[in-house]
């Protein structure tokens, strides 16, 4: 398919990055840091209720990092070495959430040494570490979500716990003497049916009754988690229609005043963000009448898109050249057979498409660069640039 540019970034943006990435040898990812400052003015225009809690683990880059602390936002964090660099920049432990649900205890406690007083938990062993290792603190439960077919990225099965179970944890929270502060889910990252949030609020809804009338616990905060759009080839609403929908969802539900919402983005911040840079090394039949031509890039599963596991993220391909379109499969440069990208989803190339010609790989600004192996067959990570 011809890629319309435009569809993804700005001309003028890509313009920009090509002339830019014209001497430098591929691959390697370029950031354009004015998008991503676009894309969170975008988030915090539509949902000016909202905190922000940048997902670091999308991008940490400390360009990235200090555009954050310079916006006033705040951080989702997965882990200590996440929150070694951001303290590094000299960004204050209140603007800090420890969003794993899955840490050892004696992190839990390097997190409190160091002044983060927000976790997130799903389960009794971990509240309980957190109760010791971290005392008074507040916590927010996360609850399972549907939506893992609508969204690209499923995250709900490994994290999150019944509904049911969340209000024992509040109340053993409590009676540990934390601080039971909410309610988080992530209903998939790039979800695309924004419904999702809606059954979920559902359920949080009930929570926040229940353990109100229940047990005189009154809960304060939502977090929505991530999951909303960056541009792929499979078509997603934009970030405007999902935040009037949201907004609906818990104006219905909770009432013109809301609790605090929290939102943790990561893909919808940086995914457009980036453009991979990528060389052609071979092109190749495996018959002589073979339908499908094979096209290898120096970039694959281990330089950084392990997001093509499952053909599940789609990202755009822009080639230079114009003409005839084939149906391709395209895999990476590793002597690994899973390192093929897309090959039941037919991409089509140009048939004139040449060895050593570039291939732009659009929106992949999130969830890529820390994915790249360090040196697997003997690759380096994939380089960023930032413009
Ligand atoms: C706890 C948590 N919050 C937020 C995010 C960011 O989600 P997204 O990239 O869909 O915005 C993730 C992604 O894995 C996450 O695990």
């Amino acid at each position: 398919m011809f890629i319309q540019l435009e569809d993804y970034l700005p001309l003028e943006t890509f313009k920009r990055i090509q002339a830019f990435s014209e001497d430098k040898e591929t691959p390697f990812l370029v950031i354009d840091t004015d998008t991503v400052v676009r894309h969170l003015d975008d988030l915090t225009t539509y949902f000016p209720y909202a905190s922000i809690y940048y997902a670091v683990k999308a991008n940490p880059a400390v360009e990235i990092l200090t555009i954050m602390r310079d916006k006033g936002v705040n951080f989702d964090i997965a882990s200590i070495y996440e929150l070694d660099r951001v303290l590094s920049l000299g960004i204050s432990p209140d603007r800090i959430s420890y969003g794993n649900t899955i840490k050892k205890s004696r992190d839990v406690r390097y997190f409190y040494e160091k002044g983060v007083r927000l976790y997130a938990t799903d389960s009794e062993a971990d509240i309980r570490n957190i109760a010791k290792a971290a005392p008074g603190s507040k916590i927010y439960v996360r609850i399972l979500s549907e939506g893992s077919r609508t969204a690209d990225w499923p995250l709900s099965r490994k994290f999150g716990c019944q509904p049911d179970m969340a209000m024992d944890l509040i109340i053993l929270a409590k009676n540990l003497g934390l601080v039971p502060y909410g309610i988080s889910f992530h209903v998939g990252s790039q979800q695309r049916d924004i419904g999702a949030w809606d059954g979920v609020l559902g359920k949080v809804k009930v929570i926040f009754e229940r353990l109100h009338e229940e047990e005189n616990i009154t809960l304060e905060m939502i977090n929505l988690g991530g999951g909303f759009p960056a541009n792929y080839l499979s078509k997603a609403n934009n970030l405007y229609v999902y935040a009037q929908e949201i907004t609906r969802f818990l104006n219905e539900g909770f009432g013109e005043d809301l609790p605090t919402i929290i939102l943790e983005p990561g893909r919808s911040v940086m995914g457009n963000a980036g453009v991979l840079v990528s060389e052609v090394v071979l092109i190749s039949r495996k018959s002589r009448t073979a339908l499908n031509r094979w096209v290898y890039t120096d970039v694959g599963k281990f330089s950084g898109l392990i997001e093509t596991m499952n053909e599940a993220i789609k990202y755009p391909i822009y080639s230079g050249r114009k003409g005839e379109l084939e149906e391709v499969i395209i895999a990476g440069p590793t002597c690994d057979s899973a390192d093929i990208l897309y090959e039941d989803f037919k991409y089509k190339l140009p048939l004139n498409l040449s060895i050593s010609d570039r291939l732009y790989w659009l929106s992949t600004g999130a969830y890529t660069s820390t994915y790249s192996a360090i040196e697997f067959n003997g690759f380096p990570p994939l380089k960023t640039y930032f413009i």
